[in-house]
């Protein structure tokens, strides 16, 4: 097991109608905020209405940025920081799902930069302080709501990529599993794929933790027990409470603790899809997954054979991998490229290939090779 240091200082607020104590909290870092939201679930779900009222009857006058994409894009962020910088603002307040608190995180730090939060991405510049943020989460899948990462697409250079810093997290994040009842089935289900996708990050990560492998077995049983059920029943609060609860667990350290790493292979993999094609990120996941697990089968077949046995309840690497895709397709999620839609003649596996190459996509223990490219991208047509 290797040294580590536990360090997570988000105040997470869980449970229904915990929005309702948002605004003094607000009020405790200041006067004016830049609320952050999508392209209008919010006004929907009655997520914005409880935002925007606890808000102002903590007195707090908010200037808003709506219209943030799935699959965040650098524009956007920028876009919103100069806003934020010009008026000024004391905080950010993120309203949505992973893509509106990843944006928000950037903004945080960006307003107070004064250039392109790119340029943090890029590693040409380390943010050295950022405004106060609030998260407050309406789609159970990221766990941004947890951790100091957000993740922003650029289009130009036709990258995504993932960064962090301590000034990242968010200061408070205010889960109301109620929020998530409107979030349709397939969006329900990558979120669930996403879970799954980081427990198996970090379960094929570097380094022996055998407590911290038991904590990302059980989030996938959770997963495994509870997601399916919530398919057939979207609008059951206590489902919806169970997988918002383990999608916040499996990004937020607790499945990392004495390993040297998670992996993110896959997620390089699925950042190039989203690039590419616009492909929700959970749905990305679930077409990767099980290439990256048959291009793994001979080279850690004892990992695989374990996670099987640990998690999905087969004692086999077949076993293990027919298992997850199994499950990947119970809930609704695509396992190959033509399930996504995507039509897979030559030009777009070759501009797969192309930015799977552009975008270095490997994995932090597991390197992928341009010869894995071309596998992965066979197995994935
Ligand atoms: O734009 P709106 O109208 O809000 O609609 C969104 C969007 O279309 C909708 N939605 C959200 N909450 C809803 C809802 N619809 C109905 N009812 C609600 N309550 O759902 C759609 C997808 O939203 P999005 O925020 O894109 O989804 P998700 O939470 O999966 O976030 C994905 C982004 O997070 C990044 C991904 O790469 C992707 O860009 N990730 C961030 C991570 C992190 N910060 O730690 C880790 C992850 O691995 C991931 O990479
Ligand atoms: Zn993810």
């Amino acid at each position: 097991m290797k040294n580590f240091v536990i360090y997570n200082p988000v105040k997470l607020h869980f449970g229904k109608g915990v929005v309702a104590q948002m605004g003094p909290v607000a009020a405790s870092l200041g006067k004016k905020a830049l609320l952050v939201y999508g392209k209008g679930s919010v006004k929907d779900n009655g997520s914005y209405d409880q935002t925007t009222e606890t808000l102002k009857k903590a007195g707090i006058t908010t200037i808003e940025y709506p219209g943030i994409r799935p699959n965040p894009v650098v524009e956007d962020v920028d876009q919103a920081s100069r806003l934020g910088r010009s008026e000024q603002v004391d905080m950010v307040i993120a309203l949505g799902g992973g893509s509106v608190l990843d944006s928000a995180k950037y903004i945080a730090i960006t307003i107070a930069a004064g250039h392109s939060c790119w340029e943090f991405v890029a590693g040409d510049k380390k943010p050295r302080k950022a405004l106060p943020l609030i998260g407050i989460l309406t789609l159970a899948a990221t766990g941004s709501e947890m951790n100091a990462f957000a993740v922003v697409q650029n289009n130009r250079e036709k990258r995504k990529l993932g960064y962090g810093h301590p000034l990242m997290f968010p200061r408070h994040s205010f889960l109301d599993p109620s929020f998530t009842c409107s979030v349709p089935k397939n969006h329900t289900a990558y979120g669930i794929t996403d879970l799954v996708a980081h427990s198996l990050e970090a379960w094929f990560g570097e380094g022996e933790s055998t407590l911290t492998d038991r904590f990302i077995a059980s989030i996938i049983q959770e997963a495994r027990e509870f997601g399916p059920a919530l398919m057939q029943d979207l609008q059951n609060y206590t489902l919806r409470a169970k997988i918002m609860y383990a999608a916040t667990s499996a990004l937020n350290g607790l499945t990392v603790q004495g390993k040297k790493s998670q992996d993110w292979g896959v997620h390089a993999i699925g950042h190039c899809m989203s690039v590419l094609w616009d492909i929700p990120h959970g749905a990305s996941l679930s077409v990767a997954y099980p290439a990256w697990l048959t291009l793994q089968q001979q080279r850690i077949p004892g990992r695989i054979r374990k996670l099987g046995q640990a998690a999905f309840n087969v004692a086999t690497v077949d076993g293990t991998i027919r298992a997850m895709k199994d499950f990947f397709e119970q809930l609704g999620s695509p396992v190959n490229l033509a399930q996504a839609g995507i039509k897979t003649d030559q030009a777009a596996l070759d501009a797969l290939l192309e930015v799977l190459h552009i975008n270095k996509a490997s994995g932090l223990h597991h390197k992928l090779s341009g010869e894995d490219h071309r596998f992965l991208v066979r197995q994935m047509a």
